[in-house]
Order: C-alpha cells, then sequence, then structure tokens
C-alpha cells in the first residue's frame, strides 16, 4: 500500500512566530506603568521561566518540537503502514533552533526564494503530499492563507498545493475571537480548507479560554477524513450506544456493563467514511469522536424518543447499546431508606426500540446487535427474525476476546441466508 505523505511543514516555522512573540513579551515587563498588562498567572510563569533560563518562554506552551515529535507518534501508532511525514518535516529544525534566538526570531532563516533550476522548496516538499496541516496555525498564517499571501516557506506551500489542506488554530481567546480572525477562517472554509476548531483551556499566555489547540486525536481524525475515499459521502447513519440507566431515585439506577466502545468506534468509522453520522449514547467514558452529532441520553425511555426524532430520515441504522428490558415503575425523588431485609422492585417492560423501528423502517437499513451467553446463532437468528433486522451482530459474552469493555470483538454477522463468522 502507498504511504500517505503529510506535509508537516508548519510547525517549526511557526515556531519563529511564536519564539519571537514569547520574548517580546518578556522584554515587556522592564517597561514600567500600565503600558503593559501581564497576567498574573502569566508573571508566574515567566519567572519560573525565567529561573530555569529558557529566554523567559512560557512553561505551558508546547514546544514545538514536542509537539511534532507526539504527532508523528501518534501518526504512527494510529497506522504505521499508511503515513509518513514529508521528509521535509524532519529537516526543519534548522527554523526551530534559529528561532530560539531574539536576533533570529522574526526572520525568516531560509532564502527560498534564491534557489535556482527546478528545486524550488515551497513547490516540492507539496507536489506529492497527500495532505498538508498547519499546526499549530497562529491568527497570522490564517490572515495570509485566507488572502493568498506567499511571503514566506510556509503561506507559499500552502498557497502550491493542491492536496486536502487542514488547519488547526491555537492562539490567545481574544485574537482568536477577533471578528477579523474568524472571517478569515470563513474564507479559508470557503476555499475547502479543513478547519479543525481549538478548544477552550487554559492557554500558553496564561489566559483561559477558546484557543487552545485542538487535541491530537482529532488532528489525526482530520487527516484520516482527508486522505481517505468517502463512499457514504451524503448518507446519513444512526448509531446507539454504551448502557441505559433506568433511575430508582436520585442516587440508584438499574443499568449493565456496557463501556459504549463498540457504537463509539462504529460511529468514528462511519464518519471516517463520510456519512454524517448521529450517536445516541448513554452514559459512556468514550471521547466524542470527531465530527459526529453525540446526544446524551440517560434510559430507554430516553434513547427510544431521540432514535424516533432522527429515524425518518437515515438511511442506516446501528442499534449497538444495550438497552435496558425493564425499568422500575415507581421513582422516588427522596433516596430510599433501607428498613425491611427484603425489598421487592416492580418493573416495567422498556420499548424494544429495535423491533420498533424494523417494523416502521421505509428506505433505512437496520442493523441490531446481540449479545449471547448460550445458543448464541440460535438465539441470535430469532432475534434476527422477530425484530425484522437487515443485518445482526452476535457475539458471546464467554468467549475470549469478546464481551464488555474488551478492545476487541470475536462476532458473527447474521443475516436472512447466512451466518458470517469474522
Ligand atoms: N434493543 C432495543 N431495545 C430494547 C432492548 C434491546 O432496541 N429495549 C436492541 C439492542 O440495541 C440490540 C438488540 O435489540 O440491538 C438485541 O438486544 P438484546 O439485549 O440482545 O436482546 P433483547 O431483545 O433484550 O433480548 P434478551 O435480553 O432476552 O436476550
Amino acid at each position: 500500500m502507498k504511504k500517505k505523505l503529510i506535509t508537516l511543514l508548519s510547525l517549526s516555522l511557526i515556531t519563529a512566530n511564536m519564539a519571537f512573540a514569547e520574548y517580546a513579551f518578556v522584554d515587556s515587563s522592564d517597561f514600567t506603568g500600565d503600558a503593559f498588562f501581564t497576567p498574573p498567572a502569566l508573571e508566574e510563569k515567566q519567572e519560573e521561566a525565567k529561573k530555569a533560563n529558557d529566554f523567559g518562554r512560557t512553561p505551558t506552551l508546547p514546544p514545538i518540537k514536542k509537539l511534532r515529535i507526539k504527532i508523528k507518534k501518534a501518526l504512527k501508532e494510529r497506522d504505521a503502514r499508511k503515513y509518513e511525514l514529508a521528509p521535509t518535516a524532519e529537516q526543519e529544525d534548522v527554523y526551530a533552533a534559529g528561532a530560539e534566538t531574539s536576533e533570529y526570531a522574526s526572520k525568516d532563516l531560509v532564502d527560498d526564494f534564491d534557489e535556482t533550476g527546478y528545486q524550488i522548496k515551497h513547490i516540492n516538499i507539496v507536489k506529492d503530499a497527500d495532505c498538508f496541516i498547519i499546526v499549530p496555525a497562529t491568527a497570522n498564517i490564517i490572515a495570509k492563507v485566507a488572502h493568498g499571501l506567499a511571503d514566506d516557506v510556509l503561506s507559499s506551500a500552502f498557497l502550491a498545493a493542491t492536496c486536502p489542506k487542514i488547519i488547526a488554530p491555537a492562539m490567545n481567546v481574544h485574537m482568536y475571537e477577533n471578528t477579523a480572525t474568524q472571517k478569515n477562517l470563513d474564507i479559508c472554509k470557503s476555499y475547502h480548507i479543513k478547519i479543525v476548531e481549538p478548544e477552550i483551556g487554559e492557554l500558553a499566555c496564561g489566559y483561559q479560554g477558546r484557543g487552545h489547540l485542538s487535541d491530537i486525536e482529532d488532528l489525526l481524525d482530520a487527516i484520516e477524513y482527508a486522505t481517505s475515499p468517502h463512499p457514504l459521502a451524503g448518507k446519513h447513519v444512526l448509531i446507539t450506544a454504551g448502557p441505559t440507566q433506568e433511575p430508582l431515585d436520585p442516587v440508584r439506577f438499574i443499568s449493565n456493563h456496557s463501556s459504549g466502545k463498540m457504537g463509539y468506534a462504529l460511529a468514528k468509522v462511519a464518519r471516517q467514511l463520510g456519512a454524517h453520522v448521529t450517536l445516541i449514547s448513554g452514559p459512556s467514558s468514550q471521547r466524542a469522536p470527531y465530527e459526529v452529532d453525540v446526544i446524551k441520553i440517560q434510559s430507554a425511555q430516553g434513547m427510544f424518543k431521540q432514535v424516533l426524532s432522527y429515524f425518518d430520515f437515515q438511511d442506516y441504522v446501528i442499534m449497538s447499546a444495550a438497552v435496558g428490558d425493564y425499568r422500575p415503575l415507581e421513582y422516588s425523588n427522596q433516596k430510599i431508606k433501607k428498613k425491611a431485609d427484603e425489598f421487592y422492585l416492580k418493573l416495567g417492560k422498556n420499548e424494544d426500540i429495535l423491533s420498533y423501528i424494523g417494523k416502521h423502517k421505509t428506505k433505512q437499513t437496520i442493523c441490531g446487535f446481540a449479545m449471547e451467553t448460550e445458543n448464541v446463532i440460535e438465539n441470535a437468528q430469532n432475534k434476527f427474525f422477530k425484530k425484522n433486522c437487515d443485518l445482526l451482530v452476535v457475539n458471546d459474552l464467554f468467549e475470549d476476546g469478546a464481551g464488555f469493555k474488551t478492545d476487541t470483538n470475536k462476532v458473527a454477522l447474521i443475516t436472512k441466508n447466512f451466518v458470517d463468522y469474522l
């Protein structure tokens, strides 16, 4: 398989901007008066950094080199056979090193334009790239991209690239929220550049707010999406995941061991294949997959209500949630106190969501799930027909590598005419 070539050139060039900004900021503390406001949290960090003789760099700012190593490692871990960084990204340390000193901080260290012949760097490094990601992207480079400026290696290479492009902004919250930056991002989007929105968090400048570089997993998902085919583009996929909790009183509920891993993994893959994915999830600690609409519910009744409201316009529905079959018929508003030695609960049957949608389907292809402990295939086949599924995935709870909370699974696929063991 041919590896995808990812251009990560931006990291080191952006270092130049950042190092300059930090250095200037530290210098500004020499001024007296109110002209330069330094947030207290930052002052403390600068003090720490000065003690460490580190040019006053903010320790919380992830050093760009470290970030690059982290992304490379994560890309490899995700699929080493699929991705490789453009070789140029390896050579960019020269920029990062130069940016450490104020003398060079504001300059491009390599003159890209005095090269002769056909080896022009900003053209060469992108000609075979499958994806170009700018991470972290400053307000400055976003503005350059939006307006087609090409006055350094990064902006020139980005303009020259014809592969899918991604921008992952990271900056001060006010710079990010500034109308100018937002308009520039809108322009970038209109050029089909994917924006991986920053998160809310503690920023390198000491402020709190939106501007924190997004999670690395989201960056990788964006890269994977940009470099994959999208056979499900335009399709709607609805997936249920996790357990339901059937509340008894404000502190107790009836539930099961489902972790949600299966449904969340399916949602991620469906999105990577290009579908618009809605994930209706019971309580789960799984991370929301990138660009998937996650709707959180607690009880089976809540899940039923949500499934119904999305069902009509779905093309595929995958019911991987472990829905509670029964719920306490009475809910106590106050904590139930222990009294007698024996305690009886009256339970009522929940709606079987899969059966309901199986009965009412129009254009939808429906996939059910089943977990069995005995007569696995026979029970699953009965469920397949009873619930009017198009496909049913069954796993045996007692098989090694299958069941709740595992990262692996062993399943059989049941359709009308065959059983396929995976
Ligand atoms: N399911 C559902 N609504 C319910 C119960 C189950 O939609 N109230 C769905 C599950 O999401 C799954 C399939 O039905 O896709 C089979 O679930 P399972 O718990 O294995 O089957 P049950 O019908 O509950 O049968 P049993 O518990 O008796 O095995």
